[in-house]
Protein backbone atom coordinates (compact mmCIF):
# COMPACT_ATOMS: atom_id res chain seq x y z
CA UNK A 1 0.00 0.00 0.00
CA UNK A 2 1.32 3.03 -1.14
CA UNK A 3 0.00 6.82 0.02
CA UNK A 4 0.15 9.46 -2.01
CA UNK A 5 -0.22 13.31 -0.20
CA UNK A 6 -2.08 15.98 -2.33
CA UNK A 7 -3.65 13.09 -4.78
CA UNK A 8 -6.22 14.68 -5.54
CA UNK A 9 -4.94 16.81 -8.25
CA UNK A 10 -2.12 17.64 -10.88
CA UNK A 11 0.87 15.97 -10.13
CA UNK A 12 0.09 14.00 -6.83
CA UNK A 13 -3.19 12.44 -9.16
CA UNK A 14 -0.54 11.42 -11.87
CA UNK A 15 2.08 10.15 -9.21
CA UNK A 16 -1.16 8.02 -8.00
CA UNK A 17 -2.89 6.75 -11.36
CA UNK A 18 0.92 5.78 -12.25
CA UNK A 19 1.06 3.56 -9.46
CA UNK A 20 -2.11 1.96 -9.80
CA UNK A 21 -1.33 1.20 -13.47
CA UNK A 22 1.71 -0.53 -12.24
CA UNK A 23 0.06 -2.55 -10.08
CA UNK A 24 0.30 -0.61 -6.74
CA UNK A 25 -2.59 -0.07 -4.12
CA UNK A 26 -2.69 3.32 -3.57
CA UNK A 27 -4.55 5.63 -0.45
CA UNK A 28 -5.63 8.95 -1.77
CA UNK A 29 -4.79 11.84 0.70
CA UNK A 30 -6.71 15.07 -0.17
CA UNK A 31 -7.59 18.58 1.88
CA UNK A 32 -9.94 20.62 0.12
CA UNK A 33 -10.67 18.95 -3.13
CA UNK A 34 -12.92 16.10 -2.13
CA UNK A 35 -14.66 15.85 -5.87
CA UNK A 36 -10.99 15.06 -7.63
CA UNK A 37 -10.17 13.01 -4.66
CA UNK A 38 -13.17 10.88 -5.27
CA UNK A 39 -12.82 10.79 -9.02
CA UNK A 40 -8.81 9.96 -8.41
CA UNK A 41 -9.68 7.02 -6.30
CA UNK A 42 -12.38 5.77 -8.83
CA UNK A 43 -9.65 5.77 -11.50
CA UNK A 44 -6.84 4.04 -9.02
CA UNK A 45 -9.54 1.18 -8.66
CA UNK A 46 -11.50 2.36 -5.47
CA UNK A 47 -8.66 3.23 -3.61
CA UNK A 48 -9.17 4.12 -0.07
CA UNK A 49 -9.18 7.98 0.68
CA UNK A 50 -8.07 10.37 3.77
CA UNK A 51 -8.89 13.47 4.41
CA UNK A 52 -6.28 15.87 6.40
CA UNK A 53 -4.92 19.23 6.67
CA UNK A 54 -1.07 18.47 7.19
CA UNK A 55 -0.72 21.80 9.14
CA UNK A 56 -1.77 19.99 12.41
CA UNK A 57 0.96 17.02 13.39
CA UNK A 58 -2.40 15.64 15.16
CA UNK A 59 -4.19 15.04 11.78
CA UNK A 60 -1.06 13.37 10.01
CA UNK A 61 -1.16 11.28 12.85
CA UNK A 62 -4.66 10.85 12.35
CA UNK A 63 -4.48 10.07 8.85
CA UNK A 64 -1.22 7.52 9.34
CA UNK A 65 -3.90 5.45 11.47
CA UNK A 66 -6.37 5.74 8.80
CA UNK A 67 -4.32 4.24 6.07
CA UNK A 68 -3.55 1.47 7.61
CA UNK A 69 -0.20 -0.55 7.38
CA UNK A 70 1.83 1.00 4.31
CA UNK A 71 5.05 0.04 2.16
CA UNK A 72 5.93 3.24 0.94
CA UNK A 73 4.91 6.96 1.11
CA UNK A 74 4.87 9.68 -1.59
CA UNK A 75 5.36 13.33 0.01
CA UNK A 76 3.71 15.16 -2.60
CA UNK A 77 1.60 17.91 -0.93
CA UNK A 78 2.66 21.64 -0.98
CA UNK A 79 1.61 24.96 -0.88
CA UNK A 80 3.59 27.83 -3.31
CA UNK A 81 3.24 31.45 -3.24
CA UNK A 82 5.29 34.64 -5.14
CA UNK A 83 6.33 37.38 -3.16
CA UNK A 84 8.92 40.05 -2.57
CA UNK A 85 11.11 38.69 0.37
CA UNK A 86 10.91 42.46 1.45
CA UNK A 87 6.74 41.72 1.85
CA UNK A 88 7.06 38.23 3.66
CA UNK A 89 5.12 37.99 7.00
CA UNK A 90 5.43 35.31 9.80
CA UNK A 91 1.93 33.92 8.43
CA UNK A 92 3.02 34.02 4.82
CA UNK A 93 6.54 31.91 5.87
CA UNK A 94 4.08 29.60 8.69
CA UNK A 95 1.70 29.46 5.45
CA UNK A 96 4.66 27.54 3.15
CA UNK A 97 6.67 25.99 5.46
CA UNK A 98 3.99 24.43 7.30
CA UNK A 99 2.90 21.88 4.71
CA UNK A 100 6.19 22.32 2.66
CA UNK A 101 8.60 21.08 5.62
CA UNK A 102 6.75 20.56 8.58
CA UNK A 103 4.09 18.39 7.65
CA UNK A 104 7.46 16.68 4.89
CA UNK A 105 8.96 15.86 7.72
CA UNK A 106 6.29 14.38 10.49
CA UNK A 107 5.28 12.26 7.63
CA UNK A 108 8.24 10.75 7.15
CA UNK A 109 8.54 10.21 11.21
CA UNK A 110 4.93 8.58 10.87
CA UNK A 111 5.62 6.15 8.11
CA UNK A 112 9.14 5.26 9.19
CA UNK A 113 7.82 4.21 12.76
CA UNK A 114 5.63 2.13 11.40
CA UNK A 115 7.92 0.83 8.66
CA UNK A 116 10.82 0.11 10.88
CA UNK A 117 8.34 -2.21 13.12
CA UNK A 118 7.54 -4.24 9.99
CA UNK A 119 10.04 -4.71 6.57
CA UNK A 120 10.90 -1.32 6.17
CA UNK A 121 9.68 0.79 3.02
CA UNK A 122 10.43 3.13 0.97
CA UNK A 123 9.46 7.32 1.18
CA UNK A 124 9.95 9.60 -1.71
CA UNK A 125 9.42 13.36 -0.85
CA UNK A 126 8.72 15.70 -3.93
CA UNK A 127 10.81 18.72 -3.32
CA UNK A 128 11.69 21.54 -6.52
CA UNK A 129 13.76 23.23 -8.85
CA UNK A 130 13.52 26.03 -6.70
CA UNK A 131 15.08 23.87 -3.23
CA UNK A 132 17.96 23.41 -6.14
CA UNK A 133 18.29 27.14 -7.66
CA UNK A 134 17.16 30.43 -6.45
CA UNK A 135 14.20 32.49 -6.95
CA UNK A 136 14.18 35.82 -5.71
CA UNK A 137 10.68 36.22 -5.39
CA UNK A 138 10.14 32.47 -3.59
CA UNK A 139 12.92 32.71 -1.21
CA UNK A 140 10.58 31.61 1.30
CA UNK A 141 9.29 28.82 -0.71
CA UNK A 142 12.61 27.71 -1.91
CA UNK A 143 14.29 27.71 1.93
CA UNK A 144 11.68 25.00 2.54
CA UNK A 145 11.84 22.51 -0.58
CA UNK A 146 15.75 22.93 -0.50
CA UNK A 147 14.73 22.01 3.52
CA UNK A 148 13.26 18.86 2.02
CA UNK A 149 15.73 17.83 0.05
CA UNK A 150 18.09 18.41 3.46
CA UNK A 151 15.59 16.23 5.44
CA UNK A 152 15.90 13.48 2.98
CA UNK A 153 19.69 13.14 2.83
CA UNK A 154 19.60 12.98 6.48
CA UNK A 155 16.81 10.61 6.67
CA UNK A 156 18.00 8.78 4.61
CA UNK A 157 20.93 7.54 7.41
CA UNK A 158 18.78 8.10 10.20
CA UNK A 159 16.44 5.07 8.38
CA UNK A 160 18.73 2.96 7.00
CA UNK A 161 19.17 0.20 6.26
CA UNK A 162 15.11 -1.02 6.40
CA UNK A 163 13.66 2.36 4.85
CA UNK A 164 15.08 4.46 1.71
CA UNK A 165 14.27 8.35 1.68
CA UNK A 166 14.79 10.11 -1.90
CA UNK A 167 13.43 13.14 -3.30
CA UNK A 168 12.52 14.37 -7.09
CA UNK A 169 12.49 17.62 -7.86
CA UNK A 170 10.44 18.69 -10.20
CA UNK A 171 10.99 21.62 -13.13
CA UNK A 172 7.95 23.53 -14.80
CA UNK A 173 4.66 21.45 -14.42
CA UNK A 174 1.99 23.56 -15.84
CA UNK A 175 -1.76 22.92 -15.70
CA UNK A 176 -3.60 24.56 -18.08
CA UNK A 177 -2.16 27.99 -19.82
CA UNK A 178 1.29 28.97 -18.17
CA UNK A 179 1.83 32.09 -16.63
CA UNK A 180 4.41 34.72 -17.45
CA UNK A 181 7.01 33.10 -14.97
CA UNK A 182 6.44 30.12 -15.95
CA UNK A 183 6.70 30.63 -19.55
CA UNK A 184 9.96 32.53 -18.89
CA UNK A 185 11.74 29.22 -17.42
CA UNK A 186 10.27 26.93 -20.36
CA UNK A 187 12.08 29.21 -22.56
CA UNK A 188 15.35 28.77 -20.94
CA UNK A 189 14.71 24.90 -20.19
CA UNK A 190 17.40 22.86 -22.29
CA UNK A 191 14.78 20.29 -23.36
CA UNK A 192 12.74 23.42 -24.78
CA UNK A 193 9.09 22.66 -23.18
CA UNK A 194 7.76 21.69 -19.90
CA UNK A 195 7.07 18.23 -18.05
CA UNK A 196 4.14 16.58 -17.50
CA UNK A 197 2.80 15.00 -14.10
CA UNK A 198 3.34 11.05 -15.64
CA UNK A 199 7.27 12.28 -15.85
CA UNK A 200 7.64 12.74 -12.45
CA UNK A 201 5.57 9.83 -11.69
CA UNK A 202 8.28 8.16 -13.58
CA UNK A 203 11.10 9.00 -11.41
CA UNK A 204 8.66 8.68 -7.99
CA UNK A 205 8.20 4.72 -9.61
CA UNK A 206 12.17 4.49 -10.12
CA UNK A 207 12.56 5.23 -6.35
CA UNK A 208 9.73 3.13 -5.27
CA UNK A 209 11.00 -0.26 -7.11
CA UNK A 210 14.78 0.49 -6.54
CA UNK A 211 16.91 -1.67 -4.19
CA UNK A 212 17.81 -0.37 -0.59
CA UNK A 213 21.43 0.68 -2.25
CA UNK A 214 19.75 4.08 -3.48
CA UNK A 215 18.97 6.28 -0.81
CA UNK A 216 19.42 9.94 -0.15
CA UNK A 217 19.17 10.74 -3.55
CA UNK A 218 17.64 13.93 -5.95
CA UNK A 219 16.71 13.80 -9.33
CA UNK A 220 16.06 16.60 -11.51
CA UNK A 221 13.06 16.02 -13.75
CA UNK A 222 13.65 19.48 -14.88
CA UNK A 223 14.38 19.15 -18.86
CA UNK A 224 18.08 20.33 -17.45
CA UNK A 225 16.87 23.62 -16.14
CA UNK A 226 18.92 23.22 -12.82
CA UNK A 227 22.20 23.20 -15.12
CA UNK A 228 21.77 26.44 -16.25
N1 LIG B 1 3.65 22.15 -10.63
C1 LIG B 1 4.92 22.50 -10.72
O1 LIG B 1 5.36 23.14 -11.70
C2 LIG B 1 5.91 22.12 -9.64
C3 LIG B 1 7.24 22.54 -9.77
C4 LIG B 1 8.15 22.19 -8.78
C5 LIG B 1 7.75 21.43 -7.70
N2 LIG B 1 6.46 21.04 -7.59
C6 LIG B 1 6.09 20.23 -6.43
O2 LIG B 1 5.37 19.09 -6.84
C7 LIG B 1 4.34 18.78 -5.89
C8 LIG B 1 2.98 18.80 -6.58
O3 LIG B 1 2.85 20.02 -7.29
P1 LIG B 1 1.41 20.55 -7.76
O4 LIG B 1 1.66 21.77 -8.55
O5 LIG B 1 0.63 19.40 -8.33
O6 LIG B 1 0.85 20.92 -6.29
P2 LIG B 1 -0.45 21.74 -5.87
O7 LIG B 1 -1.53 21.48 -6.84
O8 LIG B 1 -0.07 23.16 -5.60
O9 LIG B 1 -0.74 21.08 -4.45
C9 LIG B 1 -0.94 19.68 -4.32
C10 LIG B 1 -1.91 19.40 -3.21
O10 LIG B 1 -1.34 19.75 -1.93
C11 LIG B 1 -2.43 19.70 -1.04
N3 LIG B 1 -2.24 20.58 0.12
C12 LIG B 1 -1.88 21.88 0.16
N4 LIG B 1 -1.96 22.34 1.42
C13 LIG B 1 -2.40 21.31 2.21
C14 LIG B 1 -2.70 21.15 3.58
N5 LIG B 1 -2.60 22.17 4.46
N6 LIG B 1 -3.11 19.94 4.01
C15 LIG B 1 -3.24 18.93 3.15
N7 LIG B 1 -2.99 19.00 1.84
C16 LIG B 1 -2.57 20.19 1.37
C17 LIG B 1 -3.67 20.17 -1.81
O11 LIG B 1 -4.71 19.23 -1.56
P3 LIG B 1 -6.27 19.68 -1.64
O12 LIG B 1 -6.44 20.30 -3.02
O13 LIG B 1 -7.03 18.41 -1.48
O14 LIG B 1 -6.49 20.67 -0.54
C18 LIG B 1 -3.20 20.21 -3.25
O15 LIG B 1 -4.12 19.66 -4.16
C19 LIG B 1 4.48 19.82 -4.78
O16 LIG B 1 5.31 19.31 -3.76
C20 LIG B 1 5.16 20.98 -5.49
O17 LIG B 1 5.88 21.82 -4.60
C21 LIG B 1 5.53 21.39 -8.53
Amino acid sequence: MILVTGAAKRIGRGIALRLAREGARVVIHYNASEAEARATAAECGNARMVRANLERVAEIERMFQEAGPLDALVNNAARFTTMDPLQVTEADWDFIHSVNLKATFFCCQQAARAMLARDGGRIVNISSLGGIRPWSRNAHYCASKAGVIMLTRALAKAFAPKITVNSVAPGVIPFGEPDQRARHLIEKTPARRAGTADEIAGAVLYFLTATNFVTGQVIAVDGGLSQK
